[in-house]
């Protein structure tokens, strides 16, 4: 069988993965396309074993200052209800996957830079930590803010952040966000490495089949990832969000069973580029198919991040069509690390904790 190791190293037995072998490797179809997928299932188990790790997902409020083109909860989308859960409401999710042993959660929710919406972040945190007794892992994804409020929610207690890059081609960036100071592409750029500096673990993530995007935009996205040396990625199929400008230009895309194909592509060839990091078998995917996420994992991603928001706000979160609203963890049982909190093998390694 072929081995993906040597052959994406078959001209040069020592340099990395680079843009044109990752293009031939995202073009595979068929068979070929297995065999990558296996290698890269391979790959996983042999760096980071075949543990799946948990993050209770928190949908925290669909407030958003930003108004990106195919988001579901832009700030001009006409969504009946915008809402923040209460704290009471938090805590009790995030009483809830302690309880179930997942080890940590995701704070996600739109981009609200109010000082409001910054200390009540700090005292969740902070009130999370003392009623797990520190024991629940923390990530947030709360969008861009200052380095000020990432230190402050960094000394409350969150350790782990995620800020999708969306795409590392600055042209298409600019052709899917409106052209004003608040989507520039060089302050999220900016925003990442201040994550970075502030001391957390920094995840990002692109998404797949995007109207305009090519092979070699994909290719360049995960050497981006790879250069900002990433300890964790989510990223899946763009899935129309109807009613939002992308889903209704005319421009020419991808069928949605290609755009699934190519994220898996995409999760194999980033486990081969860093075999160390923790990738998410993401959301999006099961949008498309409902085993979407156990195919991510046996491409090799290793985190699920099952929602653990209360039922009734769940419609109100839609960022895409066709949005799961629960799972099915059977599948997946026997690999699950309950209680653990799984941080990413490259981050252990570059802090000199291995
Ligand atoms: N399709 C797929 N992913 C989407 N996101 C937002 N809208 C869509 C869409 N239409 C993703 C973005 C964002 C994350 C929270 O959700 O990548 O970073």
């Amino acid at each position: 069988m072929q081995n993906y190791h040597n052959f994406y190293r078959k001209n040069d037995p020592v340099s990395p993965l680079g843009v044109d072998r990752l293009v031939e490797m995202l073009s595979l179809e068929g068979a070929e396309m297995e065999l990558l997928l296996e290698e890269a299932g391979r790959c996983r188990s042999a760096v980071v074993g075949d543990g799946v790790y948990l993050r209770g997902l928190i949908e925290y409020s669909n407030i958003c200052r930003k108004d990106c083109h195919y988001c579901g909860i832009r700030r001009s989308s006409s969504i009946a209800c915008r809402y923040t859960l209460t704290e009471g409401e938090v805590l009790e999710c995030a009483r809830y996957a302690f309880e179930k042993n997942y080890g940590s959660i995701v704070i996600q929710g739109g981009e609200n830079r109010s000082e409001d919406h910054i200390s009540a972040i700090v005292r969740l945190v902070g009130k999370i930590k003392e009623l797990t007794g520190g024991r629940l892992g923390i990530t947030l994804s709360l969008g861009e803010q200052t380095g000020d409020t990432y230190r402050r929610w960094f000394e409350a207690g969150a350790h782990r952040y995620l800020l999708r890059i969306e795409t590392s081609n600055e042209r298409l960036y600019k052709s899917i966000h409106p052209c004003d100071p608040l989507h520039d592409f060089a302050s999220r750029l900016r925003a990442l490495e201040d994550l970075r500096n502030t001391g957390y673990q920094v995840g990002t993530g692109v998404m797949i089949g995007l109207p305009g995007q090519s092979m070699e935009d994909l290719a360049r996205d995960l050497m981006y990832m790879h250069d900002l040396d990433i300890d964790m990625c989510g990223m899946g199929p763009y899935v129309e969000s109807e009613g939002t400008p992308l889903a209704a230009s005319r421009l020419p895309r991808l069928p949605l069973g290609k755009r699934y194909d190519l994220s898996l592509k995409m999760v194999a060839s980033l486990r081969l580029l860093m075999p160390d990091i923790n990738i998410a078998a993401t959301t999006a995917m099961q949008a498309i198919y409902p085993e979407g996420r156990l195919h991510a994992l046996r491409a090799g991603a290793n985190v699920i991040m099952p929602n653990i928001t209360p039922g009734k706000y769940r419609e109100s979160y839609f960022l895409y069509d066709n949005k799961p609203l629960s799972f099915d963890s059977n599948i997946i049982e026997k690999n699950i690390r309950y209680g653990e909190w799984g941080d990413p093998l490259r981050f252990s390694r570059r802090s000199g904790n291995r």
